[in-house]
Parts: C-alpha cells; sequence; structure tokens
C-alpha cells in the first residue's frame, strides 16, 4: 500500500514538473521490454525495528558502546579505534583509503564497510562471515592487521578502568567485564545507527520534491536493474552477488564462508544510501569515483541482467540497453546526491564522545 502511494506520487511529481517547471521536460527514455520501468523501490519508510532478543537496547548500554567504538583501549598498543576507519563524515567508511592501515601499519585486503541501517543484516563482512554483530565486533579487535589485540587484555584494561567499571555497571549490572558485555554494548551502539532521512526519504514521505533532473537519474537507475539488487528503503538487498569485476578474482568472497561452488566471487551488496560520501568502492576499492562504478557497470549489467533474468518475474525483467550518455550521467549523479543522509552523517549521537 505504501509503496503505491509512492509511485502515486513519483507520477504526480513528473508530470507536474513536465508540465508547468522552468526545466526542460525529462528526456524520453525508450521504452524496454517487459516494462522494466515498473521495477518497485519500496523506499517508504525503513522495515520494523529488530533488535535482538538477547541484548535489548538500554540508554546506559548505548552510551557505553559509543565510548568504546571511538577508544583506542580497545587496540593492541592503544593507537586505533574503530572510529578510525569508520569515519562518521563517510558514512562510517575510512576517510577515503581504498584499504585500511591497522596498527602496525600493514594494509588489509579489503575496504572499509559503511556502517548504518546494519540492524536489517543478515551477514556481516563482505563474505557474510559474522552471523550477527554480537559476534562480529570481537574480529577487528583480534585481527592481527588491524586492532591486533587480545580481548583478555582489553578485559583488563576496561576492569581497571573506573569510569568503564562504572558505565558496565549501569549497563549490565555487572562488577566484573567479560567478554559478552563488550560485545553486546558494541552491538547496542552500532544497532543504533540508522539512516533515514536523506532528501529521497523526505520526497517518499511527500516532505521534498525532487528536481527533474533528479527524477531523470532516478528513473535512468531504475531501467539499468540497478534497485533489484540494491533494493528496498535499505537500497540494498542483504544478498550476495558476483557482480563480474575480475575474470580471475582473487578474493573468493563468500565461498569462503559458505564453501560452497557456486558462492565464489560474490560479494554482499552495499546499501547506494550515502553512496557519494563513501568512496572509493567495491570490497577492494578499487573504483575512486562513482563514475568508474556507472562505466564498470556498463559492461557487465547485461550478463548480470540475464542471470538476474532467469530467475525474475516478468515485471522485473530488464532488457539490454544504450550505453549512458554524459548527460545521463550527470542525472545519476544529481540522483545519487539526494541518497546522502546529512543529518546521520552529523548526528552527535553517533559521534566521537571523547
Ligand atoms: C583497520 C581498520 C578497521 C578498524 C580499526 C575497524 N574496522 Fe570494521 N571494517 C574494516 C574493514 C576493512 C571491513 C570489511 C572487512 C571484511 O569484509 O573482511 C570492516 C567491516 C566492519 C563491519 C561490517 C559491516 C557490514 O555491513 O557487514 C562492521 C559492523 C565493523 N567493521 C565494525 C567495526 C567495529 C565495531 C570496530 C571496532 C571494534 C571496527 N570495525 C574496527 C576496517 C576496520
Ligand atoms: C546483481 C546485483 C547488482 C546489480 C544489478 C547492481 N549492483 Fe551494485 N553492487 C552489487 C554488489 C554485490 C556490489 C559489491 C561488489 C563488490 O564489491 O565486489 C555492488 C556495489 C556497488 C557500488 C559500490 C558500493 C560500495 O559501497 O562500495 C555501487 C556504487 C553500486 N553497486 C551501484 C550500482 C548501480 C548504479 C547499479 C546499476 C547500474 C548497480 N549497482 C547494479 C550488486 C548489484
Amino acid at each position: 500500500m505504501r509503496s503505491r502511494i509512492f509511485w502515486l506520487l513519483l507520477v504526480v511529481a513528473s508530470v507536474t514538473f513536465t508540465s508547468c517547471g522552468p526545466e526542460p521536460p525529462p528526456e524520453v527514455i525508450p521504452p524496454v521490454n517487459n516494462g522494466s520501468d515498473t521495477t518497485l523501490v519500496d523506499v517508504t519508510e525503513l522495515p520494523p525495528l529488530r533488535i535482538p532478543t538477547d541484548n535489548p537496547l538500554s540508554v546506559a548500554g548505548v552510551d557505553l558502546g559509543r565510548h568504546l567504538f571511538y577508544d583506542d583501549i580497545l587496540s593492541g598498543n592503544q593507537s586505533q579505534s574503530c572510529g578510525t576507519c569508520h569515519n562518521q563524515k563517510h558514512g562510517f567508511t575510512d576517510n577515503g583509503n581504498a584499504l585500511s592501515e591497522g596498527i602496525k601499519g600493514q594494509l588489509g585486503t579489503r575496504n572499509a564497510m559503511p556502517i548504518f541501517n546494519l540492524m536489517w543484516g543478515n551477514g556481516f563482512f563482505w563474505d557474510s562471515r559474522a552471523s550477527t554483530l554480537f559476534h562480529l565486533v570481537t574480529m577487528p579487535i583480534e585481527n592481527p592487521i588491524e586492532m591486533d589485540a587480545r580481548v583478555e587484555d582489553v578485559l583488563d584494561r576496561l576492569n581497571n578502568s573506573a569510569m568503564y567499571k562504572d558505565k558496565f555497571k549501569k549497563a549490565f549490572g555487572v562488577d566484573t567485564i567479560k567478554e559478552e558485555h563488550l560485545s553486546k554494548a558494541l552491538e547496542q551502539f552500532i544497532l543504533t545507527i540508522t539512516s533515514d532521512n536523506s532528501k529521497f526519504d523526505k520526497f517518499n514521505r511527500g516532505e521534498a520534491n525532487l528536481t527533474t533532473q533528479e527524477l531523470r537519474g532516478f528513473d535512468v537507475l531504475k531501467i539499468k536493474g540497478c534497485f533489484n539488487c540494491h533494493s528496498s528503503s535499505l537500497l540494498t538487498d542483504n544478498k550476495s552477488h558476483n557482480t563480474a569485476l575480475d575474470k580471475t578474482p582473487k578474493d573468493s568472497g563468500l565461498m569462503a564462508t559458505t564453501g560452497r561452488y557456486e558462492d565464489r566471487h560474490k560479494f554482499k551488496t552495499p546499501s547506494l544510501r550515502n553512496i557519494m560520501v563513501t568512496a572509493p568502492y567495491m570490497h577492494d576499492g578499487r573504483f575512486k569515483t562513482i563514475e568508474d562504478v556507472i562505466e564498470f557497470y556498463e559492461l557487465v549489467l547485461p550478463n548480470l541482467n540475464l542471470e538476474m533474468n532467469r530467475n525474475a518475474s516478468d515485471s522485473m525483467r530488464i532488457a539490454p540497453r544504450n550505453r549512458i550518455t554524459p548527460g545521463e550521467m550527470a542525472d545519476v549523479k544529481a540522483f545519487l546526491n539526494t541518497l546522502t543522509d546529512h543529518e546521520m552523517l552529523n548526528n552527535p549521537k553517533f559521534s566521537d564522545p571523547f
């Protein structure tokens, strides 16, 4: 029902703009087979809250998680925090770095992922090897080329800190801090980081208009089938796909997690939310700009779509289309800019408390 309202709004908005707006009418997009431009994007609102039953969010727990997230105390030589590689202003990615440097200056092999709307995630990391955030949060701490610490040592430090003793007591009622409490606090903080107040969200709620250029960009991406995978209000299907980045890929992706050959080179679909502030792109950060990403998709989309068409219902089938024009590229960028949620990027609740 909500999505119908959204589409109605979209139609009304485009009609209004084309009939009386000062800007030129949107270019006519050539018809494609099977009406792929009706691909539904239900972007009206985020799904219902999904909080783990064994870790209800409390004010004290979230506050504690936020302190831990930004505290160097979690790394071996106390020089790095989670926030070092996950910068709020960049959608919690690593400041434009393709790969991240750990505490000993060693580079990892993957691009630091954005952190928001993970409440609705089904698997975490590019290869989905962490099944829950609770299990994930100690992995970067122990990873020898990231924070390179032993959890026991971190717990010793926390147990020797009056501030943390007090905060853990308030959050979990405990006198001795254990790994379980550390994980729960970090999980709680990460779960609160949600993004749903971009211009596009406001447009979908009827609180803002998109320009004709932004609407044209939206149409271009719909027709290309981008929202088949970057789908729903989360703008990700939270599944993994092989986007054919390499002929002979170095990283086996999801296959390393599942052991299944059909999962080779599959990576988790990132959200398109905040995409203009999270460059560089892809699991290894190989593309510096959004133009690079779109140019890449021009080459592989016909095959990706073939793959999807095999399983798709009629209305979801995508037809191959001509190469993107410079005008369309500008339109796409204008649209993608509407996905930036400045409120989330600047929300003091998610910022460094120290
Ligand atoms: C040295 C840089 C670095 C540090 C420090 C770091 N991360 Fe990350 N983070 C990454 C990288 C790189 C990935 C992707 C890793 C992969 O897929 O194998 C990632 C992925 C993640 C994800 C997965 C997001 C998703 O959508 O699946 C979460 C959550 C996360 N990190 C949280 C944390 C937390 C919590 C801490 C602190 C305890 C932390 N990170 C410290 C670099 C870092
Ligand atoms: C078959 C599913 C699928 C389709 C269709 C698809 N994507 Fe993706 N997209 C993915 C996956 C999976 C990744 C991660 C790939 C990787 O890193 O190896 C990705 C990565 C991206 C990234 C980089 C995100 C980041 O944080 O690094 C952008 C931007 C993007 N896609 C935009 C698009 C656009 C624009 C289209 C349409 C032209 C599109 N995608 C079509 C699945 C898809």
